[in-house]
């Protein structure tokens, strides 16, 4: 076990948390973009920053990476050099991403009522790597990823190509934290704007009702053992359809499913 103290108060931790987990395990907040908790951290948007201090050291470290391994370090999460650096990283995203609600939601709680940078290229996509790292590590895919280097540096598709290994599962769009992936579907498509990427949507096999891109029962099925007449139907014929075939059986405990 490991002390530590976060803003005056004591706590523990098992040596396998990093300082993020362990702040908000003991109901500190600390604000942040590029963090969720299905991946793995990447220390992108830099908002997480805390002080730490041990003896006469102290640093400024990403809480989302930080792995908490020493004992007796004091970590401060709203410190004024902590503030100050925050602010500054706040100004940066708001010109980047000046229509982005989140971003102003959190400039305005730090007091930033304008930022005092001026960037010409405005994208609402902050570099966080989230949608990639979800394609990557939960989807299973690698649809898009990193590519160029300094200020052309952007998340895409290989070669900027509508993707083939996109399933149009959406997750990309569901983690962002700008909504920079917008999805819209029309004529039996699920389109992603960011990722120029049309996908065929598919109809439930019962009532013709389009639930689900056309690639994406395939896919699940390739990954898991499902049954997979349940796969080509709608959320509402599949809720039916297992009912359906409980009725005909007596549920008489958790456990024991006796056929009629
Ligand atoms: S949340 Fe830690 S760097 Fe973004």
């Amino acid at each position: 076990m490991v002390r530590i103290n976060i803003d005056s108060k004591e706590v523990e931790a098992n040596g396998e948390s990093t300082l993020l987990e362990l702040a908000r395990k003991n109901g500190i907040e600390i604000p942040t973009l590029c963090h969720h908790q299905a991946v793995t951290p990447y220390g992108a948007c830099r908002l997480c920053l805390v002080e730490i201090k041990k003896e006469d050291e102290t640093k400024l470290v990403a809480s989302c990476t930080y792995p908490v391994r020493e004992d007796g370090i004091t970590v401060l999460t709203q410190s004024p050099k902590v503030n100050r650096v925050r602010k500054m990283i706040l100004e940066f995203l708001l010109a980047r991403c000046p229509e982005v609600e989140i971003i102003q939601e959190m400039s305005a709680e730090m007091g930033i009522k304008q930022s005092r940078f001026i960037l010409y290229d405005n994208d609402d996509c902050i570099l966080c790597g989230l949608c990639a790292r979800v394609c990557e590590e939960i989807i299973g895919k690698s649809a898009v990823s990193f590519t160029d280097r300094g200020p052309d540096r952007k998340v895409s598709t290989p070669f900027n190509e509508p993707s083939e290994e996109c399933v149009g599962c959406t997750a990309c769009a569901f983690v962002c934290p700008t909504g920079a992936i917008k999805v819209e579907e029309w004529d039996e498509i699920r389109f992603i704007e960011k990722w120029n990427t049309e996908i065929p949507l598919q109809k439930c096999a019962k009532c013709d009702m389009l639930y689900t891109p056309a690639n994406t029962p395939g896919y699940i099925l390739s990954k898991m053992q499902l049954p997979e007449n349940l796969l080509r139907l709608c959320e509402k014929c599949r809720r039916k359809s297992v009912a359906e075939s409980l009725s005909n059986y007596d549920v008489t405990s958790k456990n024991v499913i006796i056929k009629k």
